[in-house]
């Protein structure tokens, strides 16, 4: 496994991702594509197997913080150590002094689980946050 910084010729297998793990919530081409291209204050790494990109997490970075907006593994792939690796890299490799911030949904249990192994901490709750009504755990981890 290699992880690496996104380039745009990832879009359509990370698009292909998207749609896998998140069907009618999948962010659209549109979105990915500003994740890919809009490199002042965003930034994704990518994880490849020998084969093909199999993850990846998408940052967005402000003064003192950076914001994991987007997280996933190919679900062929996943509860393989994939995405926990995609997580250590990215925590590694964020700006001295910044805390990192991400929402995930209540019932996400997989994703909760291996954010708090991490070192997250839940800090608040977003009522109604995604589009569905789920309410969304604010979670922070300070460097
Ligand atoms: C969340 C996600 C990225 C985790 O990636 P992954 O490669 O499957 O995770 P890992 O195999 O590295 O597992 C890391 C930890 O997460 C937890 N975990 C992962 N999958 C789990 C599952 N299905 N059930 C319970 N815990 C799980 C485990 O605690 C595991 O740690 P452990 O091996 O020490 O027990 C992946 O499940 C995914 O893509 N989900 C769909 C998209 C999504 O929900 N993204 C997050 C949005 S906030």
């Amino acid at each position: 496994m290699n992880i690496r910084a996104s380039e745009e010729t990832d879009l359509a297998r990370i698009l292909q991702i998207e749609n896998s793990v998140f069907q009618n919530s999948a962010w659209t081409r549109a979105m990915i594509s500003d994740e890919l291209t809009l490199n002042v204050d965003r930034k994704t790494w990518v994880i490849d197997s020998n084969i093909e990109l199999v993850g990846y997490c998408m940052l967005r970075y402000g003064p003192n913080e950076v914001h994991l907006v987007n997280m996933a593994v190919d679900p062929s792939l996943q509860k393989m150590g994939i995405g926990k690796k995609l997580l250590i890299h990215f925590l590694d490799n964020i700006p001295k002094d910044s805390s990192a911030y991400l929402e995930v949904k209540r019932g996400n249990f997989p994703a909760i689980k291996l954010y708090l192994n991490a070192g997250f901490k839940d800090i608040s709750i977003r009522e109604g946050y995604y589009p569905d009504g789920e309410d969304a755990i604010v979670m922070c981890l300070n460097k």
